[in-house]
């Protein structure tokens, strides 16, 4: 296969991030929407997307656009399709779609028809099909049909990018890894200076910190992905591709990550999902009241993800959560940038600083906020 178009999805927001990201690899930067940037590139390039993008959801390689205006013509059309050059006759196959059709109501009826097609094709040529079904973790065809439009697509990625394969234990209310990324990325953060994380629940935002701190590809931590399930999967370049971005990552932190909760579960699943990103031993974490967690010299930034109401917690004792985040920043953290990621912009009011910059991003469907505070040197209240 030559290069083709490679989409890269995201949750909604991302995409500035994305975009530097794809910059500095080198990838041109072909279109944007507000969820996915379309780039190109050969299947090889999406080997290096998926180990190393940080905000990106899904990788996807294009393998053939036409016309269909209903479920026949996109199951004549798929059949023309080599898949036997690509998909083993003894494998599986998932089909997922982004369907607005006028002739299709239901999308799963379209996944049916695609997928027939292909395991028709493929039995057609060698007297067997692949098995097929919903699980993402082999070889998965992506399609996006809107009007009498089709794109087919590889997802390369397979499962999610966001899942990178380190948080073991749940726990309520986690930040997605992806947008725990550019969460750091927006806050200009790169490891120089300390990062300091007040109600770390799983430890998502620590666990990045550190990654993005070391330079380690984020996707050294899986060892599964779509692309891996396609027939030519070029095995030793995606071990010359680890072994480099293995040698590129730092072994040690010119900062100092610090993550606390009030809850002790909550410390030692994030010990234990850092333990599994292998960098439990860079971070410091505590068991303590946010108010109580450490700020050391040297400056940097203190980021909280407080709860917002809409999951958990309530609104009304929310509120002096919020207000003692205010005094915290005031009376501890001068010298650094302080950050909240909030769901609820009425709580934030209660913070009672003024935002030097506010930056919107999506947890799901709900728009959130990246609040930042300079919280100058004399800025400390005398208590
Ligand atoms: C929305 S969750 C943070 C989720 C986190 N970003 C993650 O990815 O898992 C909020 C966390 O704040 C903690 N918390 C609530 N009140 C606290 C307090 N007064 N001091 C410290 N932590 C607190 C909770 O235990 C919970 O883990």
């Amino acid at each position: 296969m030559g290069k083709s178009r490679i989409l890269i999805t995201c949750a909604k927001g991302i995409t500035p991030f994305l975009r530097e990201e794809l910059i500095l690899l080198r990838f041109p930067v072909l279109s944007e929407t507000i969820a996915g940037i379309a780039t190109e590139g050969t299947i090889e390039d999406t080997l290096r997307l998926n180990l190393m993008l940080r905000t990106g959801h899904r990788v996807l390689f294009l393998l053939k656009e036409f016309a269909a205006r209903d479920a026949e013509a996109l199951y004549a059309a798929v059949l023309q399709i080599a898949w036997e050059e690509h998909i083993a006759a003894d494998g599986y196959l998932c089909v997922t779609s982004s369907v607005d059709n006028p002739s299709i109501r239901d999308s799963r009826y379209a996944n049916v028809k695609c997928k027939d097609a292909i395991v028709d094709r493929i039995k057609e040529k060698y007297g067997q099909r692949p098995d097929s079904g919903p699980d993402q973790d082999r070889s998965v065809v992506n399609l996006y049909w809107k009007d009498d439009r089709c794109s087919l697509y590889f997802d390369t990625s397979g499962e999610p990018l966001s899942r990178r394969g380190y948080r073991k234990i749940p726990l309520t209310a986690p930040m997605q890894e992806t947008l725990a990324a550019a969460v750091i990325l927006a806050s200009g953060w790169n490891g120089n200076r300390n990062f300091i994380n007040p109600m770390c629940g799983s430890g998502t935002l620590a666990i990045e910190a550190a990654l993005i701190a070391l330079n380690r590809a984020p996707g050294l931590l899986r060892n599964n992905y779509g692309f891996m399930h396609l027939k030519g999967f070029n095995e030793s370049l995606w071990n010359d591709l680890r072994a480099q971005a293995k040698k590129e990552a730092k072994k040690t932190l010119d900062c100092r990550i610090i993550a606390t909760d009030i809850r002790r579960e909550a410390v030692e699943a994030a010990k234990k999902n850092a333990a599994t990103a292998g960098v439990e031993h860079l971070i410091e974490f505590d068991v303590c009241d946010y108010s109580g967690t450490t700020v050391p010299d040297g400056g940097g930034i203190v980021i909280l993800n407080p709860e917002y109401g809409e999951r958990m917690g309530k609104i009304k004792e929310l509120e002096s959560v919020y207000k003692g985040i205010g005094d915290y920043f005031k009376q501890k953290c001068r010298g650094y940038k302080g950050y909240i990621f909030t769901g609820n912009l009425e709580l934030a009011k209660k913070v009672g600083l003024r935002t030097k910059r506010r930056i919107q991003f999506f947890n799901g469907s709900i728009e959130c906020r990246l609040l930042e505070y300079e919280l100058y040197e004399g800025s400390r209240k005398n208590t």
